[in-house]
């Protein structure tokens, strides 16, 4: 069977199908960071716009590069939430749209499912049951997978996520949007223990984060600085290992708890080079990551996700209606 899958949730637009015998056929990205990099953050409007425009030529892309008729497609899936309302509107607009011309079922994925099953997507995948832990500019999650859509939260950030942690700091930094990598490249700059920063709610029991503290610190120390370039790369530094550091120990305590010893990473921040290291140094533990490409939004991972789905509904329904959810928690889902 293949998968159409259409990400539209923030600000890229992603095309991707999947088949279920031979795997990942192709996929296209569009992304609006340039789009968006003038206002130093994503403007809805703007998005929305765009995903009008990018979302039909790049599914004739995708069609055309794997050389897939519109007939051989079985079902659409699209991302229904959580995300900004007009852009996910466009995506399940047209894939829903597509899906009944085509006479197909279509399926609403929860964005946050598609990145967690995304390192699925790699070769020697991870066996269920595992920790997972997502970790994109919206969500900071760790979650307990016994299965597609079996899933128990753990832990999850009571106020910012950590991308958008990064993102904020390196925006009072004055470095370029999307901050996220600006900084973790700055930061390879950067002497070790010269500042260190909190590592909150660590020395308390429980799995739920808490990053917003440590922008405020970043901007009291960068304050009290000399305002050099050094001082900036030191403050980098010092911000990504406090965060790391954070996520590792949670990321134990959460191993412990389920005595699970699988742990998989996912979401834009989980392509930051020094997180990896970090957890791949947790003991008696095996650490999954998707490959780069596929940490930040892609199509892929919602057509995969679509994918996994389909083989165990017993029954696709044909489309009758649809929604886009801008609040959609990942343990509300059920299995197929
Ligand atoms: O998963 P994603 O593409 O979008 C959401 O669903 O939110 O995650 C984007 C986030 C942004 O905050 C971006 O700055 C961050 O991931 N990010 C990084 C890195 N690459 C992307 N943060 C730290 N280090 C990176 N290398
Ligand atoms: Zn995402």
């Amino acid at each position: 069977m293949r998968v159409l899958g259409i990400e539209s949730s923030c600000d890229e637009t992603g095309i991707a199908i999947y088949d279920t015998e031979k795997g990942l056929l192709g996929h296209a990205l569009y992304s609006q960071i340039a789009l968006h990099a003038e206002y130093g953050g994503v403007v809805p409007e703007l998005a929305s716009r765009d995903h009008i425009r990018k979302t039909l030529p790049l599914i004739d892309e995708v069609l055309l590069e794997t050389n897939t008729s519109r007939a051989e497609i079985d079902a659409v899936a699209c991302t229904a939430g959580p995300g900004l309302v007009g852009a996910l509107l466009v995506g399940t607009s047209i894939g829903h749209s597509l899906a009944w011309a085509l006479n197909i079922p279509a399926l609403a994925i929860n964005h946050m499912e598609g990145h967690l099953l995304s390192p699925l997507l790699e070769e020697n995948p991870p066996a269920f049951p595992f920790v997972s832990l997502l970790v994109s500019g919206g969500h900071t999650l760790l979650v307990e997978v016994q299965g597609v859509g079996r899933y128990t939260l753990l832990g999850e950030s009571l106020d910012d996520a950590v991308g958008e942690a990064f993102d904020k700091t390196a925006k009072m930094l004055g470095l370029a949007y999307p901050g996220g990598p600006v900084l973790a490249a700055l930061a390879e700059q950067g002497i070790a223990g010269r500042f260190v920063f909190p590592k909150p709610m660590t020395n308390r029991p429980g799995l739920d984060f808490s990053f917003s503290g440590l922008k405020t610190f970043a901007m009291n120390t960068w304050k009290e600085s000399g305002h050099t370039d050094q001082d900036k790369a030191d403050i980098a530094l010092a911000f990504q290992t406090a965060v790391t550091e954070t996520l590792a120990i949670k990321c134990r305590r959460a191993l412990k708890e389920t005595r699970l010893k699988t742990l998989v990473v996912a979401g834009g921040v989980s392509a930051n080079k020094a997180l990896r290291k970090r957890l791949d140094t947790l003991a008696d533990t095996k650490v999954y990551y998707p490959r780069p490409e596929f940490c930040s939004d892609n199509g892929a991972m919602i057509a995969f996700a679509g994918a996994m789905r389909l083989l165990k509904q017993k029954s696709a329904q044909p489309v009758t209606r649809f929604s886009a959810r801008p609040r959609w928690a990942l343990d509300e889902l059920t299995p197929p």
